[in-house]
């Protein structure tokens, strides 16, 4: 899996304080087939499935309701209290949120180093926290899928879950801090003051398959279910962590092809098969990759309802494009500013288009998808390329590109505009 590798999940500092040994934007929409509908418009239905017993083995089962206080078992978190985790990020102080998600709001604190010990701000090492809704059966669905497999992997692509903290009806999750934020954040916000090179963005979409890849292949295989921008996080170099295990769910066993289940997830991420029938493939996380690379290509999110009618969808509007070497250009960032290899930027609309294919046992797995990413990332800008792009940059006002984002609208804000903010900032998600 070329630079993808695990690390031994003992990665913890060995004075830390331990559980006992052994155990789960951005713009979501819920996609849900149930007949569980609800009166939420961005909400398809919602349907909860009990778990016996989601924590594994050893853990407090958490099926019906939302449970009494409780500990985890797992080898390698530490449990928090509640009271610690108020003083690390200075009782959940506005000015200190960091991000929110469909089920949690997620705050930037400060832990000592060695002993995961709360302390001030500026000292110690800074994590960031994310407390769920505490009367949402759903927030409690999502943490003790974040706790059962977080709390197991350790890998460089994906977030490292440090601890937890379980009182009352109160579920947090401290996490390594990604000082770069998500890549949701950074790809589509206009007043960004240096937009992402091409090397950056393949060093993201590299970072990003390897993680994947890595969990379709460990031993019971994981579909992660969510996968979306605003779900990988950056650290100061921009290398690229999954993050947000809420959704994520074992691949099939027993020779199946697929697990099935209610349909949950993301609009416009969502793998088509699986909104048509809840049959979730491995496969399926391969379609939602194959459009975070398109809206990596294109600087644009997969839907805006900002943009006019057929653009509105960005895999319907760009799929043209996509097959004609000739238009590549009108599809590519203009943040880019031509700078980029066109024989690797071609190669990546290939990619994509494979990545989704309707039939999903048409698409490449993620060992493929990654070695296809790391070599394309090799090809460089040839010397005439420089030239060309060195001609166009001096014929006045050339703006070559017709992509979405250059559409404006007139006037004061469409209420198309405001649906379109607020499906982006409720974030709902559908959940099984
Ligand atoms: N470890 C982290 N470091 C920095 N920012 C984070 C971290 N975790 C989450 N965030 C921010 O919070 C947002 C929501 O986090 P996420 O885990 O996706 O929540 P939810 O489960 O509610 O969707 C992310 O998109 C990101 O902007
Ligand atoms: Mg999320």
């Amino acid at each position: 899996m070329g630079t993808c590798w695990p690390k031994p999940i003992d990665n913890l500092p060995s004075t830390t304080k331990f559980s006992s040994p052994d155990p789960v934007n951005d713009d979501s929409k819920t996609i849900n087939n149930s007949n569980h509908a609800n009166n939420n418009t961005h909400q398809i239905g919602r349907h909860s499935e009990a778990d016996p017993n989601p924590l594994g083995e050893g853990g407090a089962g958490a099926g019906n309701g939302v449970p009494p206080s409780g500990k985890i078992i797992t080898r390698n978190l530490k449990m928090f209290t509640l009271a610690q985790l108020k003083y690390a990020t200075r009782n959940f102080r506005p000015d200190s949120v960091l991000g929110e998600g469909g089920f949690g709001t997620v705050y930037k604190g400060w832990i000592d180093e060695k002993t995961y010990a709360p302390s001030k701000v500026d000292v110690g090492m800074p994590v960031a926290v994310k407390k769920s809704n505490p009367d949402s059966e759903q927030g409690l669905k999502e943490w003790q899928a974040e706790v059962k497999f977080l709390g197991k992997f350790s890998h460089p692509n994906l977030v490292k879950l440090l601890g937890y903290c379980w009182e009352d009806k109160h579920f947090l999750l401290v996490y390594e801090y990604m000082q770069k934020g998500s890549l949701e954040t950074h790809l589509f916000r206009k007043d960004v003051a240096e937009p992402f090179s091409w090397d950056t963005r393949m060093k993201i979409a590299i970072g990003a398959a390897c993680g994947l890849a890595f969990l379709h292949t460990t031993e019971k295989q994981v579909i992660y279910r969510d996968f979306k921008a605003a779900n990988i996080l950056l650290d100061r170099e921009f290398n690229a962590k999954l993050s947000d295990f809420g959704l994520a769910k074992l691949g099939p066993a027993d020779g199946m092809s697929h697990v099935t289940t209610n349909v949950v997830g993301t609009y416009g991420y969502a793998a088509p098969e699986y909104v048509a029938t809840g049959h979730l493939y491995l496969k399926s996380d391969v379609y939602g990759f194959g459009v975070v690379l398109l809206e990596i290509l294109t600087g644009q999110r997969v839907l805006d309802l900002n943009r006019p009618n057929g653009q509105i969808n960005l895999v319907d509007w760009a799929r043209p494009f996509l097959s004609d070497k000739k238009k590549l250009r009108k599809l590519m960032d203009p943040r880019l500013e031509d700078k980029y290899p066109p024989k690797g930027a071609f190669e990546i609309t290939q990619l994509i288009l494979n990545c989704l294919e309707a039939d999903q046992k048409s698409r490449p797995g993620m060992e493929e998808v990654l070695e296809t990413l790391e070599r394309i990332s090799t090809i460089q800008m040839k010397p005439k390329e420089f030239k060309t792009k060195a001609r166009r940059d001096q014929q006045p006002g050339n703006h070559h590109h017709r992509s979405p984002r250059h559409v404006h609208h007139g006037g004061g804000r469409t209420s198309r505009a405001r649906l379109c903010d607020n499906l982006t900032a409720a974030r709902p998600r559908f959940i099984d």
